[in-house]
């Protein structure tokens, strides 16, 4: 049985991870896996995350099993700060699910199951896991215009007349703020288009945010996702804990579904308990409670938006650093867009020539498409960067 395996394509970003890794420069520069550096170079535990965490020790009593959807008060708090305060509460089924890629699994499994035939719209470009999870699972992926190379913003006249093609019962997905890999998105008088054109549609919107807090703030970077939760009958919502609560191994994730009805709600809900059942039976508990703590606890709750502000403001510093870099190197606002892009990647442009002769050349690691983690840089590197791109000819 075993013999008669075909060998599987590396993962593009975790084969790259791999790759720097063994790279044994010095010098090297990683911009690869969307993961938050700090200026040394760490992935620090956030300091919220430990404060819940040492809480968690002193006081659980039980690791027995949760129910099925994971703890219902993590479902509580995590909708609600994506959702805010006018969330359709009523109309809400969630389940915890093992991190980001497994909300997003289960919603297409929800999918399938809903509405087999269902396509899938995916934005060119998007996160590769997207279509690779959507191919495993026979689901048919055509591709809605999002990013305008020439001026590195969104393609929005594009994104609308193909999103105008989707059939009802299609579902889209849509990043809900940070969009990986370009880092251009949407204004909210946009999504208020896109929201509007879905619900003409007749389709469902997916939206994945594993960066709230990254972009332009906890409550901005959910606007996008709270404005179609208030304007199309049925949504679904892959939501990661991951990057914003620094927590990426514990694998913290949420999907949340809003029903047309409160009265299609047990049904959702019933469904995703059971593809939780099928797959892995309890969500991870771990990094959802330290959630809960964290949101539910007014200080904790406060350090812990007050570390992700200083993250996400240290990110911007360094793409404003970047742009300013390169419009000293090559005399025009050529890269300005870099500053304009929010979030933890910003998609440069360059040729997979160009990327493979920044690594071969200058240690330099970004995606072979060019998208580069920001936060692996600091104000060292950030000259380095420069003057690598303007080397490969980008
Ligand atoms: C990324 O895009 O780099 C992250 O979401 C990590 C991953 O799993 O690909």
């Amino acid at each position: 049985m075993l013999t008669d395996l075909k060998p599987q394509a590396p993962d593009k970003i975790l084969a790259l991870m791999a790759a720097f890794r063994d790279d044994p420069r010095p010098g090297k520069i990683d911009l690869g896996v969307g993961v938050y550096k700090d200026a040394s170079g760490r992935t620090p535990i956030m300091r919220a995350v430990k404060a819940a965490e040492r809480q968690l020790v002193e006081t659980q009593e039980t690791k027995t099993y949760t129910g099925l959807a994971g703890d219902p008060a993590f479902a509580d708090a995590l909708s609600a700060l994506i959702l805010g305060p006018d969330a359709p509460r009523d109309r809400l089924a969630c389940a915890a699910q093992p991190g980001g890629t497994g909300a997003i699994r289960q919603g297409l499994e929800l999918i399938r199951m809903a509405a087999p035939g269902a396509r899938l719209w995916l934005s060119n470009p998007t996160w590769p896991n997207h279509p690779a999870i959507a191919a495993y699972l026979g689901i048919e992926t055509p591709s809605y215009r999002y990013f305008d190379a020439e001026t590195g913003g969104v393609d929005f006249d594009g994104m609308m007349a193909d999103l105008a093609e989707v059939a009802p019962g299609d579902a889209v997905i849509l990043h809900g703020c940070c969009h990986n890999p370009t880092g251009a998105n949407l204004t909210p008088d946009q999504w208020r288009d896109v929201a509007a054109l879905l619900t003409r549609r007749g389709a469902v919107p997916f939206v994945d945010i594993a960066y709230q807090g990254f972009g332009d703030g906890l409550e901005p970077d959910a606007e996008g996702t709270r404005i179609l939760a208030r304007t199309v009958p049925e949504m679904l919502i892959a939501a990661s804990c991951s990057k914003n609560f620094g927590i990426y191994r514990e694998r913290t994730g949420l999907l949340m579904a809003i029903a047309p009805s409160t009265d299609a709600v047990p049904v959702t809900q019933g469904a995703l308990a059971m593809l939780n059942r099928m797959n892995f039976s309890f969500p991870p508990d771990h990094g959802a409670r330290v959630v809960t703590t964290i949101l539910t606890d007014d200080a904790l709750r406060a350090d812990w938006e007050a570390e992700l502000e200083e993250v996400r403001l240290g990110m911007l510093g360094l793409r404003e650093q970047l742009a300013a870099a390169l419009r000293d190197r090559v005399g025009s606002d050529r890269f300005g867009f870099l500053a304009a892009h929010r979030g933890m990647f910003s998609r440069l442009g360059a040729t997979p020539e160009q990327v493979e002769a920044m690594r071969r050349d200058h240690g330099v690691y970004m995606v072979g498409d060019s998208r580069m983690n920001i936060a692996g840089l600091n104000s060292a590197t950030v000259p380095l960067l420069a003057d690598a791109i303007v080397a490969a000819g980008v």
